[in-house]
């Protein structure tokens, strides 16, 4: 529990005489937070706070983020040193267990991971009843919502062993699902896991090999995947994880939660942000149009905005955009497309000049996660629209993380926030023919 040793006071002008006593609690690093919990029992009075600008929902001691310094870590492990040096199977270990695994852990867990990649054959046919042309984003929605058919015996969300293995299994079976979106798409043939491979060279393979001949995963795409799956693996209470933590409160199966937080991934705001920005420098087209996109976003009666830039809480340089910037350039450089890559110089002249301009400086938007990561995987032969696929399966780690803390806090009660009602007061019912 978070500690307090002082309190914040509150009072109300229309009764200056009155005021009431709050607990300030501190977390281990970061802002303090005013305890609000008694507020209305106490004042009879809700906090209101739309979009949650100024209200923390819970306490977690996974991810931490300083917004205004550009800071990420997990565990205490900085983002850059654990994309640096780890791989996305040692993070998933130490999101969900709290410490990075010995190397008898880390062999444990790669098995575990590993035993549980392949998905029920019946699957498949809930696969086929899809249009062609759906987003993939839609079949994963439902995939990952129905494995809760699938998976009996992790559902029981009071027991530990069976927590634990639901969470290994989303882990291990949203690659499998993901490129089985894609080669439904094509009319390809599902591709099995291969338990021989790490996890992103087995995502590769399932992604890009077919039956009639020999596929050999490149290992800088490999590296640059797992990269990009530490960078997105976990974000502490953004949209999509705060969802899966409300749906979860209620004591729902996890399966189930998942395909609630991949929804709300989908959107542009969040997660659907990396097919946006491709999207947008595609219609950019040319370095010497963005001068014109540049004005379309700051122009309020445009609903343009420059996708990729700006963050609810990063008001400096998202880390994680920093670090993608640079394995971009490895990317393309193995592939050999580094020089004539056109969408790499707009992007890299539009965030030169939003940097420089003062609109964008005022408002501290700088770019995101999103901003360079669609660049990779299109390099990479991955298409635009299994971008936020992507996203979701390496944030499945986070929201699986947070869901398991938040079964194992002793305080767990059903979300629901208030509301202010702004509607009419009571009146008559009219009947039809008054009306
Ligand atoms: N282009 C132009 N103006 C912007 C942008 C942008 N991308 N982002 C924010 N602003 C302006 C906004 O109009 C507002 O201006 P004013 O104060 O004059 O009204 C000001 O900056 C503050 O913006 P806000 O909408 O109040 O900020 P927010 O915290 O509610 O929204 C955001 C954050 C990420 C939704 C928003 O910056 C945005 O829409 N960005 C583009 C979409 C995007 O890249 N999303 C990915 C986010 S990172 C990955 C993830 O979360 O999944």
């Amino acid at each position: 529990m978070a500690e307090s040793t002082i309190t914040a006071r509150i009072s109300v002008s229309s009764n200056p005489e009155q005021s009431w006593e709050f607990p300030v609690l501190h977390g281990s690093e970061g802002p303090d937070a005013i305890d609000v919990t008694k507020l209305y029992k106490t004042t009879g009075m809700f906090t209101h706070d739309p979009g949650f600008l100024s209200t923390s929902s819970c306490e977690s001691r996974i991810t931490f983020i300083d917004g205004e310094k550009g800071i990420l870590r997990h565990r205490g492990y900085s983002i850059e040193d654990l994309a640096e040096h780890s791989d996305y199977l040692e993070v998933c270990y130490l999101l969900l267990y709290g410490e990075l695994p010995d190397a008898k852990e880390k062999a444990w867990f790669v098995k575990e991971i590993t035993y549980h990649t392949l998905v029920h054959e019946q699957l498949e046919f809930m696969f086929r009843g899809f249009p062609r042309r759906s987003h993939p984003m839609a079949i994963l929605v439902g995939a990952v919502a129905s494995l809760s058919a699938f998976y009996h015996d992790s559902l029981d969300i009071h027991d530990e062993k069976e927590r634990d293995l639901a969470a290994k299994r989303m882990i291990a079976k949203m690659p499998t699902l993901t490129a089985m979106a894609y080669k439904y798409s094509i009319g390809q043939p599902f591709v099995f896991p291969q338990n021989a491979l790490d996890f992103s060279s087995n995502f590769l393979n399932m992604m890009f090999s077919v039956p009639a001949e020999p596929y050999k995963v490149n290992p800088v795409m490999a590296r640059a995947i797992d990269k990009l799956l530490i960078l997105h693996a976990d974000h502490e209470q953004n949209a999509s994880t705060s969802t899966v933590r409300l749906a979860s409160s209620s004591g729902a199966n996890p399966f189930a939660c998942l395909g609630a937080g991949i929804s709300c991934l989908w959107g542009p705001a969040h997660g659907g942000a990396n097919q946006a920005v491709i999207e947008m420098l595609r219609e950019i087209e040319h370095v010497d149009r963005i001068p014109e996109f540049i004005t379309r976003a700051k122009d309020k009666d445009d609903p343009f905005r420059l996708m990729g830039f700006g963050h609810r809480v990063y008001k400096n340089y998202d880390p994680r955009a920093r670090v993608i910037k640079k394995y971009c350039d490895e990317v393309l450089e193995e592939i050999g497309d580094q020089e004539d890559n056109q969408l790499l110089k707009i992007a890299k002249e539009l965030e030169k000049i939003a940097l420089n301009d003062d609109y964008f400086v005022q408002r501290k938007l700088f770019p995101n996660v999103d901003f360079y990561s669609g660049i990779i995987y299109e390099a990479m032969g991955i298409p635009t629209a299994l971008f936020t696929p992507m996203f979701a399966l390496a944030r499945t780690v986070g929201w699986v993380a947070q869901w398991k803390e938040m079964m194992e806090d002793p305080e767990l009660r059903i979300g629901r926030p208030r509301q202010l009602y702004t509607g009419y007061p009571a009146r008559d019912y009219v009947p039809i023919d008054k009306r």
